[in-house]
C-alpha cells in the first residue's frame, strides 16, 4: 500500500538528476517540507529517504498544531558528485519546475544540503518556497529556529530529569555540526553545559575546541556517559545495536528520521532512556517559516510558537507516562487525532 498521496519522479531536464517530491498528505493543509540536496548509493534510496521524510513531516504539522501538510523533496546525487555553481543552478530550477507542475500542493524549504539561497533560486520559477533571505522577502535562514525548538524540547526533558529545565551544568553528547547542530551546541554552551561533540568532518573539531567541548570520534560518541544525547545530523543513528549501548538517560534532538525501525523506539522505553520524538524536536524551523512566511505573525510571536514545543513535549511526556506509553505512541496518537478530525479537501497554498 502506498501511504502517500503523491510521489512525483523527474529526470531533470537541465541537470538530468533524479528529482522526487513526495507528498504524503494533505489532509491539515497544503504539504510543506524541505529539499534534501544529497548523496545516495542509488536514487532509489533517496526515494525511499523522501517517503519517510515526507510521511514524518506531516506527523510535524500535526503535532505542532499546523495547517499543513507533510512533503518531501529530494535530489539523489551518485556517491561523489560535486555541483558546481552553473550545475547546482541548474538542479535547482529542475526541482522549481517539478514544484510548479503541482501547483501549489507542495511548497519546500531548506534541508541537509540546501540554504536560503538555493530558495532564492528556487523562488525565481515558483512562489511555492520558504525561507528565502529576508531581503528577497522570505524569512531567511530556519536553522537557528529549529536549534531553538530543540532547546524547548530538551527543557521539558531536563525538567523531567533533574527538576529543573536549566541545562547549566548539564552534560550532552551533540552528534552532528551542521548549521541546526552548531547553532544548538552554542546555545547550550552559553547555558553551561557540559558538551561533547562529533562530526563527519574533522575540520569541525576547531569548532568543538571553540565552545570548549570534548570531541569524540562519531562511533563512539552514541555510548559517551553523558545525560542527554542529541542527534543533530542525518537519520538512522538508533538502532537495536546502539539502543543497547548507551548510557545516558534521555534521547532528544532535532535530527529527522532517528530511528532506524520504529520499534527501537520500544528498546529504549525498556532501558528507561526518555527519546522524544524527532518529529517534535525538530519543529522549530517549520512552525517559524510558516508563522513568519503564511500566517504574518510578529517575529515574537513566531518565538513564542517555537518555545512552545517545551510545552507540547512536557504534554506528551505527561500522557505518555498516564498512559503507560512510549512518548513515540503518544505523540503518533496525537497526530493522528488531528489528522482523523479533517474532513478531505483539496488544499493549495
Ligand atoms: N528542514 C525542515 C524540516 O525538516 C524543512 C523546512 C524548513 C520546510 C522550513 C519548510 C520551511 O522540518
Amino acid at each position: 500500500m502506498l501511504d502517500h498521496e503523491q510521489v512525483a519522479i523527474h529526470a531533470g531536464r537541465r541537470s538530468r538528476l533524479p528529482v522526487i517530491v513526495a507528498v504524503h498528505s494533505t489532509a491539515l493543509g497544503p504539504a510543506a517540507g524541505g529539499l534534501r540536496l544529497w548523496h545516495y548509493p542509488d536514487w532509489r534510496d533517496g526515494l525511499t529517504d523522501a517517503l519517510r521524510l515526507s510521511a514524518a513531516m506531516t506527523s510535524k504539522f500535526a503535532v505542532a498544531g499546523l495547517p499543513i501538510g507533510g512533503g518531501k523533496a529530494v535530489v539523489a546525487l551518485p556517491e561523489g558528485m560535486e555541483l558546481d555553481a552553473d550545475r547546482r543552478r541548474d538542479v535547482l530550477r529542475d526541482v522549481a519546475d517539478v514544484i510548479a507542475s503541482l501547483s501549489g500542493v507542495y511548497a519546500t524549504g531548506p534541508d541537509v544540503g540546501t540554504s536560503p539561497a538555493d530558495m532564492a533560486v528556487i523562488g525565481e520559477t515558483t512562489p511555492h518556497v520558504f525561507c528565502k533571505p529576508t531581503d528577497l522577502g522570505g524569512s531567511g535562514d530556519s536553522s537557528p529556529h529549529t536549534a531553538q525548538g530543540a532547546l524547548a524540547a530538551l527543557r521539558a526533558v531536563s525538567r523531567r530529569l533533574h527538576g529543573t529545565s536549566s541545562l547549566g551544568g548539564r552534560s550532552l553528547a551533540v552528534i552532528g555540526l551542521g548549521r541546526v547542530g552548531v547553532g544548538l551546541a552554542r546555545l547550550l554552551a552559553a547555558e553551561g553545559a557540559v558538551l561533547t561533540v562529533t562530526d563527519i568532518d574533522l575540520d569541525k573539531q576547531k569548532i568543538s575546541d571553540e565552545l570548549g567541548a570534548v570531541w569524540r570520534s562519531p562511533d563512539e560518541i552514541l555510548a559517551a556517559d553523558v545525560d542527554i544525547v542529541v542527534p543533530a545530523a542525518l537519520g538512522s543513528v538508533l538502532t537495536s545495536r546502539t539502543a543497547a549501548d548507551l548510557r545516558c538517560r534521555a534521547v532528544v534532538g532535532p535530527a529527522n528520521n532517528q530511528l532506524a525501525t520504529p520499534d527501537v523506539a520500544d528498546l529504549l522505553y525498556q532501558r528507561d532512556i526518555i527519546w522524544v520524538p524527532d518529529y517534535v524536536a525538530s519543529a522549530g524551523g517549520v512552525i517559524n517559516a510558516i508563522s513568519a512566511e503564511l500566517h504574518r505573525v510578529s517575529a515574537d510571536e513566531a518565538r513564542a510558537r517555537v518555545r512552545a514545543i517545551e510545552d507540547t513535549v512536557d504534554d506528551l511526556l505527561d500522557t505518555a507516562q498516564r498512559c503507560g506509553q512510549t512518548p513515540a505512541q503518544a505523540a503518533s496518537e496525537l497526530a493522528r487525532r488531528r489528522l482523523s478530525a479533517t474532513s478531505p479537501a483539496k488544499h493549495r497554498f
